[in-house]
């Protein structure tokens, strides 16, 4: 991993181009950055809680053990995250992500919405994590690329980490999915409603 000595106050040089306003703070590109960091910062902590919230709800222990997994992993962003905020100059804050609460709230809904001990409610938990997951990969994506245009390779270096994360549970969610819980799910029958 390239070490740049970054405090956030210096100028920088990367991709052979130079970046004359980076890391004092004061470009419009990083007041945005440092407001992205801010919403993702507040959504993996939320996450955290909305997580355990959901491997409490879910009926197999296949799904337990990944949503166990991605609790672990999502304190490691939270993290990491920090230490981008550090290496940004800056002291790490949270500020509410409308999308994150929104995207956990359907996945309490979720569970409202289907029979416990069922394997549709797992498929339900699966979709909501995915569509979390899809959100994540869309902010890492974004912000580390922002970071690659600042100049910023360290930060870069950390939310590339992140990303490849986001997207190894994506597909870790999808290979569960398709290996009984949806196949078992679709065998299950609707009670007659009132
Ligand atoms: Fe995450």
């Amino acid at each position: 991993m390239a070490q740049k000595k970054s405090n956030g106050r210096h100028s920088t040089k990367s991709n052979g181009k130079t970046h004359p306003g980076a890391g004092k703070g004061n470009t419009q590109l990083e007041k945005f950055f440092h407001d992205s960091l801010k919403d993702i910062y507040w959504a993996e902590k939320h996450l955290v809680k909305a997580l355990g919230k959901m491997q409490k709800a879910a009926t197999t222990n296949e799904l337990k053990s990944a949503i166990e997994d991605h609790i672990g992993q999502t304190e490691g962003h939270v993290e990491r995250l920090e230490q981008v905020f550090d290496l940004f100059g800056k002291k790490p804050q949270a500020k509410k992500c409308e999308a994150m609460e929104g995207l956990t709230k359907e996945g309490e809904s979720m569970v409202e919405e289907t029979e416990e001990g069922s394997m549709t409610r797992d498929a339900g938990i699966i979709l909501a994590a995915q569509k979390v997951e899809h959100y994540e990969i869309a902010t890492y994506g974004t912000l580390r690329q922002l970071a690659v245009t600042m100049g910023q390779d360290q930060i870069a270096e950390i939310l590339s980490q992140t990303l490849e994360e986001e997207k190894q549970t994506d597909e870790g969610l999808t290979q569960i999915a398709e290996h009984n819980i949806n196949w078992e799910a679709e065998q299950e029958t609707v009670e007659e409603e009132q």
